[in-house]
């Protein structure tokens, strides 16, 4: 069976960046089916020549090392160019014309990828439905989209609702790249594939949760995509609630993408409403110091670029354990970790044994960059008495099986090219993070409360969050790891 993705913003800047760079590392690595064609769809006019120039350089850039000529100019043979505009129909039937020429054999599985502006997102995919090229006559047709899927539930439930009157839910990947990060999948494996963390995964043992998202660089040059954004919608939306269902959810019954959607989809819909005085509350904002310079950002902007959030989920497995979410940019350093904290002993034998929570137990994920798992427990110092102490067993991916970990789009273009679905988010799952985040964003909107914070670069965002933290009895683990596997 053969191959075709069409990729709609084929000049843009993730297409570049990620898009044929994973296509291409899939090919080097003999992955992609040999007759996969790709084909660009976008305003600028190019010739296929020009086109294949330009991803040569920007693969080149992307790929570093494992960029390799005669590969690539054996795969640029299967890229093609398709001048266009998405609001003209007659660029969709030209391009239906050129698909057709191109698949002689009209045996190809097509993939329509949208990497375009969010705004072309439902004229795209009227215009392929208009077009017949969404029809599964002779073979299957599936649709990529990326985020943001939606800027509130009203949006994402329009969308979906155009999504559905040309393809079936069957038929659509719903773009969260972090599911494609092999630590989020290795969360499933951690979980599903030990016996001995499962009997612990829960509120009898488990004190709360940290889910930290810490990036070092600023909104650089998407200000202006971003101020209308704000890390709520960048972020917490989509990444951090996936991490959260991730370390949630039930075990599916098997591994199939909808098993694994419906767990996930439950957590969303047990986390607990929260009305505007518990938003006061539960939730936390900054914006770091410099922000509003940026070009692109309103003046006098209350966008916040720091979030900390305290989800609570009401299940059995998580009753009374707090999930603390928190993002964000200009922080210490780039690090996303999810750590399990468990509760203290129930009576401490050792006069030096751990005091309070943050002493006792803790599973540290580290999902990037330095990817691996520590735990933490309390252990006897040598020749010192009873004098105890934190130590770690520290697993590092980079110690353990070497190699560059792949770019998460490598993983995500295939699964959606082989039909499995389990990595990309359905169309309840979308609707019900946004049910969760539309209050907030509403009391953030509405509201100076909570107070939004103004905190300086290169710390883990206000030290009032710090505070309200140490309030409740429990510290944010603000730990930068190092590349070596090794924490600091
Ligand atoms: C994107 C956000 O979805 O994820 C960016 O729009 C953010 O603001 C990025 O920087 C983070 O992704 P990663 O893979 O670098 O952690």
């Amino acid at each position: 069976m053969a191959h075709t993705f069409v990729i709609f913003g084929a000049s843009g800047d993730l297409t570049n960046r990620k898009l044929i760079p994973a296509l291409f590392q899939l090919s080097r690595k003999k992955r992609l089916p040999a007759d996969t064609r790709i084909v660009g769809f976008s305003r600028t006019p190019f010739e296929d020549a020009t086109w294949r120039t330009r991803l040569a350089e920007s693969t080149a850039k992307w790929a570093g090392k494992d960029f390799d000529p005669p590969l690539w100019a054996a795969f640029a043979e299967r890229i093609f160019y398709h001048a266009g505009d998405i609001r003209h129909p007659d660029d969709f039937d030209r391009l239906a014309r050129l698909l057709d020429e191109l698949e002689k054999d009209r045996n190809s599985t097509r993939i329509y990828y949208l990497a375009t502006a969010p705004q072309f997102y439902e004229p795209a995919i009227e215009q392929l439905g208009r077009s017949g090229l969404a029809l599964e006559n002779t073979c299957r047709r599936r649709v990529i989209i990326e985020k943001p899927f939606g800027t509130d539930l009203a949006t994402a439930k329009k969308l979906n609702a155009i999504v559905h009157a040309v393809f079936d839910e069957r038929q659509v990947y719903r773009i969260d790249h972090y599911l494609g990060k092999e630590t989020v999948q290795n969360l499933l494996v951690l979980r599903f594939a030990n016996a001995i963390f499962e009997p612990l995964w829960n509120r009898n043992y488990i004190d709360h949760v940290q889910i930290t998202v810490a990036e070092e660089v600023g909104v650089g040059t998407r200000a202006a995509y971003y101020d209308r954004a704000g890390v709520v919608r960048d972020m917490l939306q989509n990444h951090l609630l996936q991490l959260l269902m991730v370390t949630a959810m039930e075990a599916p019954v098997r591994y199939e993408a909808d098993a694994i959607r419906d767990e996930k989809v439950k957590v969303l819909h047990a986390i607990r409403p929260m009305d505007a005085q518990q938003i006061h509350k539960n939730t936390f904002r900054g914006q770091y110091r410099g922000y509003l310079s940026h070009q692109g950002v309103a003046p006098g902007s209350r966008t916040a670029t720091f979030a900390a959030v305290k989800f609570l989920v009401d299940n059995w497995r998580w009753q009374g354990v707090p999930f603390y979410l928190r993002s964000g940019k200009v922080m210490s350093c780039r690090t996303t970790q999810i750590v399990v904290q468990f509760r203290e002993p129930p009576f401490m034998l050792f006069t030096d044994g751990p005091q309070g929570v943050t002493d006792s137990n803790r599973l540290v994920i580290q999902v990037q960059p330095a990817e691996g798992i520590q735990l933490h427990f309390e252990t006897k110092v040598p020749d010192a008495g009873m004098k105890i102490r934190q130590t770690d067993l520290d697993f590092s991916y980079q110690r353990e099986f070497r190699g560059a970990i792949p770019e998460a789009y490598e993983r995500l273009l295939l699964d959606a090219l082989e039909g499995d679905a389990s990595l990309f988010a359905r169309a309840d799952e979308v609707e019900a993070a946004w049910s969760i985040c539309d209050p907030i964003l509403a009391e953030w909107q509405t509201s100076d409360r909570p107070e939004l914070y103004i905190y300086e670069p290169g710390y883990w965002g206000p030290t009032e969050c710090s505070q309200w933290m140490s309030a409740q009895g429990r510290d944010w683990f603000d730990t930068c790891p190092v590349l070596d596997g090794h924490h600091t």
